[in-house]
């Protein structure tokens, strides 16, 4: 198999083969046709607390990261029943099974992890799913915004990837919304059906207060741009602040309120089959700002690590 690696964060990923491992009872193998990137896919490579965790318990070798893929599957293990050989599946991989990264032209994975395609959603829309679409939907599912169609949402950083699934998935459920972006990103947000507040028309949060109160603050940019006792002045009554990116300065916030929480968007088979119903839909759509060939995941990184993609950007292995 072939994957994208280095051995540090200061040298560039690049290409290298490395031996396919035999599945295990309860495995799949998958031929990757698509990967999606996320930030934390660099940020693993850089340490911290993911990366400390993944060189503990993951598995041996070269670090390989990433988490998204589409493809479709070559093997099963005995005790695999679905999905069977020659499906089309979208998943995330997952370090503590002892499973290499998506950034690679095959990857193994169980079936819990994995959702069937239907023939209308490609694998690039598929491979942008995983990791932010499925925290986006963990996210409003926490708030309970699927079950109160008035509900009124706003997404702090509107045009990233979580940002515009989070926005997709709320209208689709028939929340009203509003998401902090900049000027490029009005149209796109408000194509999507979300008010777009341009964050540097004046003070964001200001403007959003008079859109609230809110059942649901979503922040994916983080508490150094959005400080936390701001957006929880833009609640109603029940409203929950989501902070999608902490930093240890957060801790207090969550400890001691109890309306600012965190959680982890790990895609699982439960998570992402609701994703691909809505993306087949066409509830939501995926919004690729670029495809680049896997031989660029360096490149890839470089983009992402400066904050401004919009949508998803794609790998093809
Ligand atoms: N906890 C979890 O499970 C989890 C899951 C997914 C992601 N995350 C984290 O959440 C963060 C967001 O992830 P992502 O994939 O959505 O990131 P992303 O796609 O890289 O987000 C980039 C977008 O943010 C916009 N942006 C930058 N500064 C902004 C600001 N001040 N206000 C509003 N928008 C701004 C950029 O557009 P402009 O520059 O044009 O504004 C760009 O479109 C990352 O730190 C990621 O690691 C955590």
């Amino acid at each position: 198999m072939i994957v994208a690696t280095s051995r540090s964060s200061r040298e560039p990923l690049r290409l290298v083969e490395l031996p396919s491992r035999p599945l295990r009872a309860d495995e799949l193998r998958v031929r990757v046709r698509s990967i999606g990137v996320n930030p934390v896919d660099w940020k693993m490579r850089e340490g911290g607390p993911l990366g400390t965790a993944q060189r503990i318990i993951g598995p041996s070798g070269p670090l390989v990261v990433g988490i998204d893929f589409a493809g479709e599957v070559v093997e099963v293990g005995s005790g695999v029943e679905t999905p069977k050989v020659g499906d089309r599946i979208v998943g995330g991989t997952d370090f503590s099974r002892n499973q290499r990264g998506s950034y690679a032209d095959e990857v193994v994975v169980r079936a819990d992890q994995c959702a069937e395609l239907p023939a209308s959603v490609s694998f690039d829309e598929a491979a942008s799913l995983p990791v932010a679409g499925v925290t986006a939907w963990r996210w409003l599912e926490e708030a309970g915004i699927s079950s109160q169609p008035d509900a009124r949402v706003l997404v702090l950083g509107g045009s990233g990837g979580v940002g515009l699934f989070a926005l997709q998935l709320a209208r689709s459920y028939g929340a009203t919304v509003a998401a902090v972006c900049s000027a490029r990103n009005v149209p796109l947000v408000t194509r999507l059906g979300a008010t777009a507040i341009d964050y540097n028309a004046g003070d964001p949060l200001e403007a959003a207060a008079r859109l609230g109160p809110f059942d649901l603050v979503l922040n994916a940019i983080g508490s150094a741009v959005y400080p936390s006792s701001a957006c929880r002045k833009l609640l109603n009554a029940t409203g929950l602040l989501g902070l999608v990116v902490i930093r240890p300065a957060d801790y207090p916030s969550l400890l001691f309120s109890r309306r600012t929480k965190t959680l982890l968007g790990k895609p699982t088979r439960a998570s992402l089959t609701p994703l691909v119903a809505a993306l087949a839909k066409g509830e939501i759509e995926a919004i690729i700002e670029a495809k680049l060939p896997l031989a660029e995941a360096e490149e890839a990184h470089v983009r992402s690590r400066a904050g401004k993609v919009v949508g998803k950007l794609l790998l093809v292995p």
